[in-house]
């Protein structure tokens, strides 16, 4: 089987030193590489995991960049920055941010444009509300967030972008989305970023993974992993599931 990509979402959970030790037990937990595995700590901790602590097994992520490139921007953090100090990766379009930043669909066009010319690769992550999902329009929604922040986007590789679906009623609250229809819109979301980059992009599942149900997300033909938040604090539960 090929491998997945598990990616790791710490959010703003833990202190610099328990990122720190965190990171050193999932390193040392999936030696074996038996999947990609991304980590995403928080800004003070990422360079910290990268250059002093010298993970190897994984790459690293950040949870956001700037828009800008350089500028006159109080307190954001630029793409570049983060490349300069061990990211490969950013998580651009997370759904705390939408609400809580009041990140559109514009502001993470520029974002991933910006992500990209500094050299990271961008996780994007898309998602419907529980209402959207109720009133029958959960693809047309997932379609358009697509469109409006892809589009036009001159894409090098397709590896350059990994699209993660995380219906935003799923994320934290202990309900997941039944694995099949999460396939159903994974292959939804791949089809539309075809056609709109003309590549074949990478599609996760994100939303209360753990470890007894990565496994059926996993298996699933779309789903080519997963984005993990609260199961990704506790190092064996992890680690498991990076090892599924
Ligand atoms: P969760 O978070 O696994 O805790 O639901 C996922 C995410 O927010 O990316």
């Amino acid at each position: 089987m090929a491998k997945k990509i598990i990616v790791a979402n710490w959010k703003m959970k833990l202190s610099v030193e328990e990122s720190l030790r965190l990171a050193s037990l999932v390193d040392l937990g999936i030696s074996n590489k038996k999947n990609e595995v991304i980590v995403c700590p928080d800004f003070l901790s990422l360079p910290l995991i990268g250059v002093s602590l010298g993970a190897t097994n994984f790459s690293l992520g950040a949870q956001d960049s700037a828009v800008e490139e350089k500028a006159a921007a109080t307190g954001e953090v630029s793409a570049s920055n983060l490349k300069e100090l061990g990211a490969e990766y950013v998580i651009l379009g997370h759904s705390e941010r939408r609400l809580r930043q009041c990140e559109d669909d514009n502001v993470l066009k520029l974002k991933i444009q910006t992500a990209l010319k500094a050299g990271l690769k961008v996780i994007f992550c898309v998602g419907e509300s529980l209402s959207e999902r109720e009133a029958g329009r959960a693809s047309s929604f997932i379609k358009k967030q697509l469109r409006n922040s892809l589009k036009s986007l001159a894409l090098k590789k397709s590896t350059d972008i990994i699209i993660a679906y995380e219906p935003i009623w799923a994320i934290g609250s202990g309900k997941t989305i039944d694995p099949l229809e999460a396939n159903k819109m994974a292959g939804i979301i791949e089809g539309e970023a075809e056609k709109i980059l003309g590549k074949k992009i990478k599609v996760l599942y994100g939303g209360s993974v753990d470890v007894k149900n990565s496994s059926d997300f996993l298996k699933q033909k779309n789903i080519s992993g997963l984005l993990v938040g609260g199961a990704s604090l506790k190092a064996e539960e992890f680690i498991a599931i990076c090892n599924n």
